[in-house]
């Protein structure tokens, strides 16, 4: 495929996502509640995760932004969905190295999130498209370090 044509596919994965955002809502069973802003804009994500047996059985998401931001927290929450926490940190960090431009490890699924690679040529972008991340790794770690 010409790098045109992948241009054209992950602009479509994206505004698929944006569109019709997957797991869009809020858990109302007393999981986990994050709400995260971005700093450079103020958009905002309300998270909320289901981890039971170190397994992040659900989670939900709302919140205003862009439109990365938004389809980065629809391709997150169906990532994570079923993954231990320990195999949903791992893919959050590959995604911050995803937009730092580095090459990942082939053994990683990055499914619909690969689509956001190109947001790392516009470091303005990165915030918007790593929010949601943010929020599931600030989730899990206060369910395993409880303050
Ligand atoms: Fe605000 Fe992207 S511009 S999250």
């Amino acid at each position: 495929m010409s790098s045109l044509n992948l241009d054209q596919l992950y602009r479509r994965v994206i505004m698929d996502h944006y569109k019709n955002p997957r797991n869009k809502g809020e858990l109302t069973d007393g999981g986990l509640t994050i709400d995260m802003n971005n700093p450079t804009c103020g958009d905002r994500i309300h998270l909320t995760l289901q981890v039971e047996d170190g397994i992040v059985q659900d989670a939900k998401f709302d919140g205003e932004g862009c439109s990365i931001s938004m389809a980065s927290a629809s391709m997150m929450t169906q990532a994570v969905k079923g993954k231990s926490v320990e195999d949903a940190v791992r893919l959050s960090k590959a995604f911050s190295d995803m937009m730092l431009g580095k090459e990942l490890d082939d053994s990683l699924d990055l499914g619909d999130i690969e689509a956001l690679s190109g947001v790392s040529q516009f470091p303005a972008r990165i915030k918007c498209a790593t929010l949601a991340w943010k929020a599931m790794e600030k989730g899990v770690d206060s369910d395993a370090n409880p303050k």
